[in-house]
């Protein structure tokens, strides 16, 4: 087996399968907007998610649950617009596909046609079956996601590690395996034991991306905005801060009143 990695010009779902066969990781972040998604793409991040996370990070929401169709669309299509390399994979939000496979489909064209995203995620294994089939019928590609699924956060009644009991642990696996099954290219898997998580990865073709799954899964996903530092109040084991933006960004903003208010800004050079 090849591990050397491959330089790929655009992402593909089937670079993505490519990419596990050769044991190259996936790397994947969050991107609502024009500007966010230019610098993710440019960096060489081989995923870009539209994640309804945005009903959080963009609009102040405490779940997922509020974000609309419309508004994944309007950001999808922002991301869109600034993307060359990536593989843009749009979240179905709350509403849009859990009451019949034919408004699932209806949901997915809508995404595909107006935003121009090039795949669909939609939380949950057996139960949307039937919506899964009918996407990937219409030749749309379908990423899962397993686990921790936050928009059911209201029957789990809290955001900490699924599937630590068998029975949660085995629907889990089983669910991976039948999304598989049934065409989807990849699988999310949020907030699990790492070892079921890598036995679950190893149990499949297709790749498994963790978010608070451990390392033995086949790639990596976190929310832009909190692995820069931009949001601070949230602080999940599994994530890593690679920058402090909050603080960074509110230094520079208190700089700019003082300067303001000292008519140090604009100066001599910074005018017409
Ligand atoms: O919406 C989102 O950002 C997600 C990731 C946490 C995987 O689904």
């Amino acid at each position: 087996m090849s591990t050397a990695k491959k330089d790929y010009k655009r992402i593909t779902v089937k670079s993505l399968v490519e990419m596990k066969a050769n044991q190259e990781k996936i790397s994947m972040l969050t991107a609502y907007d024009y500007t966010m998604a230019k610098i993710v793409d440019s960096a060489g991040v081989d995923v870009i998610l539209v994640g309804d996370s945005a009903s959080n990070v963009m609009a102040g929401h405490e779940t997922t649950l509020p974000i609309t169709l419309d508004q994944m669309i309007y950001h999808a299509s922002s991301v869109i617009r600034a993307v060359e390399r990536a593989l843009v994979v749009v979240d179905l939000p709350f509403g849009s596909y859990q009451s019949d496979p034919k408004e699932a489909l209806r949901s997915a064209i809508r995404i595909m046609k107006e935003s121009g995203g090039h795949a669909v995620k939609l939380e949950g294994g057996k139960e949307i079956k039937e919506s899964i089939k009918r996407i990937l019928h219409a030749g749309i590609p379908v990423m899962g996601h397993l686990g921790l699924t936050p928009q059911s956060i209201y029957k789990f009644g809290t955001y900490t590690v699924r599937a630590k009991e068998e029975a949660e642990a085995q629907k889990l696996k089983e669910d991976a395996l039948l999304l598989e099954k049934i065409g989807c290219f990849a699988i999310v898997l949020e907030k699990v034991p790492a070892k079921l998580a890598k036995e679950v990865a190893d149990s499949l073709t297709i790749p498994v991306i963790g978010i608070g799954a451990g390392n033995g899964v086949d790639g990596q996903v976190l929310v832009t905005h909190d692995m820069v530092g931009m949001t601070h109040e949230f602080h999940p084991r599994f994530l890593r801060r690679y920058l402090d933006l909050y603080t960074e960004m509110t230094n520079a903003f208190q700089q700019y009143v003082t300067d303001v208010k000292a008519i140090d800004f604009p100066n001599e050079q910074e005018q017409y």
